[in-house]
């Protein structure tokens, strides 16, 4: 890595936390960054996709602040009925008293692509948990790509998707694990391959829950080659399994990661996660 263009690095404990993606920084006060460091996370975000801060303490404000360097800070588009009091930028993502809040996410996926312009990443800071459980898995859609052959590379290279909410909005109303949703906007269609523009590294961008099928072909027939990329990605060497502490600061790249939250925990355990949005671009 060079260093020059952001001595902050200099500064900075980086440890990847697997093979595939993933990142523990120490040395970082996410709540209070000079633009030094702000560059230098911007920097580390696009190199390992998922950054882990621990021991952070912030305020509504903080968490907000800091994710607005990466983007304008965005509300879900279709989960607004639980957001934080007084701050409609922080989504609720929590599990009490046998009931969650958002949803259990409990299924492989990139948040809202069923946008133009799907999210850049998002923030989330852990307010409970028991540790051990409700684990989030992250896996790389960037290390996906590079282990297809060169043929099927230059396939998908030339395919785009449709992604759609239609099956999230089902999935939701079916569990009423929040008010209904009756809004399911038109799909949109993404390459199936993207690429980011910082460092020209190149990644699937499909997940099973918002990607229907390869445009202009049927659901039939796109499915065996989705599953197959599904397959690939989420293999165990491809993933980072986040064991959650509380105070811990998560960000991850929602470009090239698809994350899972494990639902192995009982109807006792509370878990609670403060989630920020930062925009992102359409993808090319
Ligand atoms: C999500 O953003 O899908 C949930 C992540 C989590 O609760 O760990």
């Amino acid at each position: 890595m060079n260093s020059r263009p952001y001595p902050a690095l200099e500064a900075l404990s980086i440890s990847p936390a697997s093979g595939a993606l993933g990142a523990v920084i120490e040395g970082l006060d996410v709540g209070n960054l000079d633009s030094e460091e702000i560059a230098a996370v911007r920097m580390l975000l696009d190199e390992y996709s998922v950054l882990v801060f621990r021991d952070q303490n912030l305020t509504p404000e903080d968490q907000i602040a800091f994710t607005a360097n990466f983007g304008a800070v965005e509300q879900h588009p279709l989960y607004r009925s639980a957001i934080l009091d007084g701050y409609p930028e922080i989504l609720v993502l929590e599990h009490k008293n046998h009931q969650w809040v958002n949803g259990r996410n409990d299924v492989w996926h990139s948040d809202v692509t069923f946008s133009e312009k799907p999210p850049l990443g998002s923030v989330l800071y852990c307010r409970a948990i028991t540790e051990g459980l409700g684990d989030t898995l992250f896996c790389s859609m960037r290390q996906a790509y590079d282990t297809l052959s060169p043929g099927m590379q230059q396939m998908l290279g030339q395919l785009t998707a449709e992604h759609s909410s239609a099956r999230m909005v089902v999935r939701n109303n079916s569990e009423g694990y929040n008010v209904p949703i009756d809004d399911v906007p038109p799909p949109v269609n993404h390459p199936v391959v993207r690429t980011n523009l910082a460092n020209g590294k190149k990644n699937l961008f499909v997940n099973p829950i918002y990607t229907i099928c390869f445009s202009g072909m049927t659901e039939k027939e796109s499915d065996p080659l989705l599953n197959y990329l599904y397959e690939q990605a989420t293999r165990p060497d491809n993933i980072y399994r986040h064991r959650w502490r509380v105070n811990d600061v998560v960000m991850f790249d929602n470009r090239c990661a698809m994350h899972y939250v494990v639902l192995d925990y009982g109807p006792e355990m509370h878990r609670l996660m403060h989630r920020t949005t930062a925009a992102g671009d359409k993808p090319v």
